[in-house]
């Protein structure tokens, strides 16, 4: 891993053109049962206004992978190549099932760092994941039982555990977590897809939720790492092969199976950029709202040096158009 350097510009600002494109574009299929066009349609977006951005990006995790959706696939070499070098790790639209039926939550996304800051079990395309705010970052420990993390999460904020919140995606393999879950008797929420949103809730004041607790994709985990550099909050996450074939073929690659991956290991630096913008209209942020000739977005826009968290806004008039 190279030593990341400083970049003395917010790219956070462009990557929120980047992720409107995204959405506005993907929006447009919104409903029409087709997760593949949502997807398509958003990286087509996404790789335009990237390609103009100055810098000297390369995808390091890519969207796809795991289902074979299109993708900005990894090793690409995008921006026009005049800026700073970096790392992209990109999810053109986490929630392609939701936006494909209509329903809330889905979102664009994009992470940025300096180039070599970011890593994670690649050959694995699930996750096992905690992720909590600023206040329980030293509290968590993904090897530690369900109720022992909860005691911890529950006493750095200052709650009951039954008054803690546990976001969870709905899935058949997390039927012992979710069993666990209750007999600590923490509160759940579950949610169908999605949890890349689910992470920044987990790290977000006032977001209702205090922890993500559960197994889902790799790219998503590095860009949920991405916003809690920006945030403040912590995410411990170890590759969780799908079956047998799948961590035979990780341990031949060279992973390790048992690392556990913190904020720092899956993107590290203090140069961290992170933006998101509703496509559907979900718990953080509002989705694509057209109107005659133009659209309003809003959009989320962190940068970790700074500290600064920006919500953003948008009206666009198509016929004037710069995205
Ligand atoms: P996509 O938008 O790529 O379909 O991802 C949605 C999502 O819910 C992610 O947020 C989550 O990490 C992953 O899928 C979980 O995977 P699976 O649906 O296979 O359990």
């Amino acid at each position: 891993m190279t030593t990341p350097s400083t970049i003395d510009r917010n790219l956070a600002m462009d990557l929120v053109r980047v992720t409107e494109s995204a959405a506005i574009a993907a929006t447009r299929h919104m409903g029409q049962g087709d997760k593949e066009l949502v997807d398509q349609t958003a990286v087509d977006a996404m790789r335009l206004t990237l390609g103009a951005m100055a810098m000297d990006g390369v995808v390091v995790i890519g969207e796809g992978e795991k289902d074979e959706a299109p993708m900005l696939y990894n090793g690409e070499e995008i921006g026009d190549g005049s800026g700073p070098a970096v790392d992209i790790a990109v999810d053109p639209i986490d929630g392609t099932t939701l936006l494909s039926k209509g329903l809330p939550g889905a979102i664009a996304v994009i992470a940025v760092a300096a180039r070599g800051a970011m890593n994670c079990p690649r050959e694995v395309f699930y996750m096992n994941k905690i992720a909590v705010g600023k206040e329980a970052r030293d509290a968590i420990d993904i090897n530690a039982p369900v109720e022992t993390n909860l005691q911890n999460i529950a006493a750095a904020k200052g709650k009951e555990v039954s008054e803690l919140t546990v976001i969870v995606l709905d899935r058949p393999r997390h039927a012992q977590l979710l069993q666990d879950i209750r007999n600590a008797g923490a509160r759940i929420k579950l949610i169908t897809d999605g949890d890349v949103v689910a992470g920044l809730q987990a790290a977000m004041p006032g977001s209702g939720v205090d922890v993500l607790m559960g197994i889902g994709g790799t790219p998503e985990g590095v860009i949920v790492a991405a916003a809690l550099q920006c945030i403040g909050g912590a995410i411990q996450c170890q590759a969780w092969p799908r079956d047998d074939k799948e961590r035979d073929a990780a341990v031949a690659a060279g992973a390790d199976l048992s690392k556990v991956y913190a904020t720092d290991d899956l993107v590290a630096g203090e140069d961290v950029f992170f933006a998101a913008t509703g496509a559907s209209t979900g718990d953080l942020l509002r989705g694509v709202n057209f109107f005659s000739g133009g659209a309003q977005t809003h959009s989320l826009a962190m940068r970790s040096r700074s500290g600064t968290l920006r919500w953003v806004e948008t009206t666009h008039d198509f016929a004037r158009r710069d995205i």
